[in-house]
């Protein structure tokens, strides 16, 4: 079996690519990735020599390098992405660009070849705020930033060519992720960075945002669920249901730092900052028979312990 992983050196692929490795010697996988800032080789280390593994640098808007690839391959699973919020709005196009152009290059590619099944990893986040309940499958899509919106513009194009060409898809929209291997821009990363630097940690607005946080092995076990027995043309939501305001992580943090409260500073809110993702993933639980394996505390437990313990990693 081949699959085509596309940003495959990132926090959430490599983890993905790793798992699969250990678990499913019949898979053929091949990473394609531009190495952007936060994509890293080292992620891989312990799979590069593995003979089912192969890396390619190349970027996902080279149609000619895609469809060489595609052609060889059964599955896709598109994880490549520009990923962070802030810098969605200072620049906008790089979003457009990998974001919606690459899914668009990977689609036409797709519907040119036999593929068996293309999964497109979006997010939470193309649903808004939700103030209060749960978002299903069936809300509508309100993005709120660049990144939402051109993550919300992928899968309107996955649907459209699932729909008009019969292209065997799946989409599934998973909560905020932590583990280890993230880039520290994200908030547990870049807040135990500045932390171990005795510097403060800028939280936006009250800090009350509330995000639905889950372990990055959790959300691999449900993408693999959905390769092999997802439904085509069907959208799983993936959450952990563990809802926490951004400043209850940071205050947990703080305590594993043994660090008080005066590390905290209050900056002005992001603009079109979402107040609150919220997604019911009853129909993975219900249909697929996926649920966390990992309990919250003593994932980020460990994830905490293993940046502290990865002081590099934090620097690159
Ligand atoms: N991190 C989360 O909490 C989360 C939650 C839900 C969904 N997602 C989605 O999961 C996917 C992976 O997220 P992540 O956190 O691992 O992101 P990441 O930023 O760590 O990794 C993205 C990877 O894509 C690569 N990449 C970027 N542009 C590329 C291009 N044009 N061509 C080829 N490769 C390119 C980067 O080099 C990097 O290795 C994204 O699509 C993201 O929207 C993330």
């Amino acid at each position: 079996m081949k699959i085509l992983v596309t940003g495959g050196a990132g926090f959430i692929g490599s983890c993905f690519i790793k798992h699969l490795l250990q678990t499913k010697p019949e898979y053929c996988i091949t990473n394609i990735d531009a190495l952007s800032y936060c994509g890293n080789r080292l992620n891989l280390t312990e799979v590069e020599n593995n003979p089912n593994y192969k890396f390619v640098h190349g970027n996902i808007c080279d149609s000619n390098l895609v469809k060489d690839l595609v052609n060889e391959t059964d599955y896709i699973v598109n994880f490549a992405a520009e990923s962070h919020v802030d810098n969605s709005i200072y620049h906008p196009e790089r979003f457009v660009e990998t974001n919606i152009q690459g899914t668009l290059n990977l689609l036409q590619a797709a519907k040119n070849s036999n593929i068996k099944k293309f999964i497109q990893i979006s997010a939470d986040e193309v649903y808004g705020s939700i103030e209060k309940g749960f978002a299903d499958e069936n809300s509508p899509l309100l993005p709120n930033s660049p990144y939402s919106a051109s993550k919300a513009s992928a899968d309107m194009l996955v649907r459209a060519y699932s729909k008009t060409y019969g292209l065997p898809a799946c989409i599934t929209r998973c909560s905020n992720n932590f583990g280890p291997n993230q880039y520290p821009e994200k908030l547990i990363p870049f807040f135990i960075y500045k932390l171990l630097k005795k510097e403060k940690v800028t939280l936006y607005g009250t800090g009350l945002n509330i995000r639905d946080w889950l372990y990055v092995r959790d959300h691999c076990l449900a993408i693999d669920l959905v390769l092999e027995k997802g439904k085509i043309g069907e959208i799983y939501n993936i959450s952990g249901h563990n809802q926490r305001t951004n400043l209850e992580i940071t205050r947990y943090i703080l305590k594993k730092m043994n660090l008080d409260e005066s590390y905290i500073e209050y900056v002005e809110d992001r603009p079109g900052h979402d107040f609150r993702y919220s997604v019911s993933d009853s129909k993975i639980r219900n249909e697929l028979g996926w649920k966390p394996l990992y309990e919250f505390e003593s994932a980020i437990d460990s994830t905490i312990e293993w940046y502290l313990n990865h002081p590099d990693w934090l620097k690159i």
